[in-house]
């Protein structure tokens, strides 16, 4: 099975390829790169006046399964992933029962296979059942396919606890997530603490809520030497605690996401429960930081944080509602915005969705080197489309952007050559 992918421009960060060319696959593999590939008896996809990137990858997601289908499921979840131009996802273990045995990885894992439109990679928990009293077993966690560990949803907030995770998964190299929160200082807060929480009524949530545990997780990964991966990172001081970590050789990488990076709490007025997430939006200061932050590499990643939930856990009193919102089929254009107001460039943008999340987890995705599995993104960067609730492929709608024109749109994605999200 061959197929020719014509005349695109070929952005591929990871081998510093940045023009226009042709990408020919072979029996679902990179068989060639260059410019005016002989087709002979291959099917051609032409893709001239679009990008061809490393199929992306979404180092945060929720998919909801087991447990929680009502939300998300692995099969919708995939399908919004691939109408995103996702082709890998790392999915969090906060589902019902947790991802904390073998029998739910390899649930995960062989639904996916057989019936989802992405890779998934899963995350196990770092304790048993999330609950922070005992570690989860993570040797054979990691021996079962998760590619590292998170209570995302929770902190650890045991430091103690922490220490050993980092200390036993670094026996096999593998990261800890960290969903850096303190709460005891977020103390029952549902946005951030500011003028704009005074003026709404709303109790706040601190930044040094986030920035205290970013600091101790970091310490604990300097204290160890192990690798740390701090989530969402959505405030001035933690991006700063980041930078400043990098800089001493400590190894923690980090994300941040795309309502972190577009968003402040000014989002909030009006009490739009899609509005609220955890971490909350920042103010403009914050959101300055982390930009400055992907742009001078600090932040390793761009990820969604894709966080699924019920129109009836959202539609209602702000306080009450729970946290998150969708951010796989809008990570692209938010993505893409970034280009366009000269923060990053398109090969700095293409690398936080693919070559440098896929280092992260240690897995051979994001990367178009002959040899290479062929899963592929076609992005149109030009096109405009309005986010419409009736055409998102996820289950759930809980976005803040439902109804804004969007600039920018995978065509055709790819995975292992096979075409599975196709836009006409
Ligand atoms: O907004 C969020 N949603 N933050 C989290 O930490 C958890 C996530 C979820 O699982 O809904
Ligand atoms: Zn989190
Ligand atoms: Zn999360």
């Amino acid at each position: 099975m061959k197929i020719l992918v014509k005349s695109g421009r070929v952005v591929d960060p990871k081998n510093a390829i940045d023009e226009k060319l042709d990408v020919l696959i072979v029996d679902g593999k990179i068989a060639e790169v260059a410019s005016n590939i002989d087709a002979g008896d291959a099917e051609i996809i032409n893709a001239a006046g679009l990008l061809v990137t490393p199929g992306l990858i979404d180092m945060h997601v929720h998919l909801r399964d087991p447990g929680l289908e009502y939300k998300e499921d692995i099969i919708t979840g995939t399908k919004a992933a691939a109408a995103g131009g996702v082709t890998s996802v790392a999915c969090m273990p906060n589902t019902k029962p947790v991802i904390d045995n073998l029998a739910v990885v390899r649930y995960v894992i062989a639904k996916a296979r057989e019936q989802g439109s992405a890779n998934v990679f899963p995350i196990a928990s770092v304790t048993q059942g999330m609950k922070g009293d005992l570690l989860s077993e993570m040797g054979e966690l990691k021996e079962g396919g998760c590619v590292g560990f998170s209570d995302d949803g929770l902190p650890v907030k045991d430091g103690e606890m922490m220490r050993r995770a980092l200390e036993y998964a670094n026996t096999f190299d593998a990261p800890i997530f960290s969903h850096a929160e303190d709460l005891s200082l977020v103390a029952g807060g549902a946005m951030n603490e500011g003028p704009v929480s005074t003026e709404l009524g709303l109790k706040g949530i601190p930044w040094v809520a986030e920035d205290a545990a970013t600091a101790r997780d970091i310490m604990l990964a300097e204290f160890t030497a192990a690798r740390l991966h701090v989530c969402h990172v959505s405030t001035r001081g933690s991006v700063e605690l980041v930078r400043q970590a990098k800089a001493r050789g400590v190894r923690v990488t980090c994300e941040a996401t795309p309502h972190h990076f577009t968003l402040t709490d000014e989002a909030v007025r009006g009490y739009d429960t899609n509005a609220k997430m955890n971490p909350p939006l920042r103010s403009q200061q914050d959101v300055d930081a982390v930009r400055e932050g992907l742009k001078d590499g600090t932040i390793d990643a761009i990820a969604t944080d894709h966080a699924p939930h019920h129109h009836d856990e959202k539609n209602v009193e702000f306080a009450i509602a729970l946290n998150g919102i969708i951010g796989l089929e809008t990570l692209l254009p938010l993505t893409l915005k970034l280009v366009g107001e000269k923060v990053l460039t398109l090969s700095q943008a293409v690398a936080l969705m693919t070559c440098n999340p896929a280092a992260i987890l240690g897995i051979d995705r994001g990367s178009l080197a002959v040899g290479c599995v062929a899963d592929m993104t076609l992005i149109n960067p030009n096109r405009e489309w309005t986010v419409e609730a009736s055409e998102l492929q996820s289950k759930s709608k809980n976005s803040p952007w439902i109804g804004t024109t969007m600039k920018g749109c995978a065509v055709r994605t790819l995975l292992a050559g096979k075409t599975v999200f196709e836009r006409s």
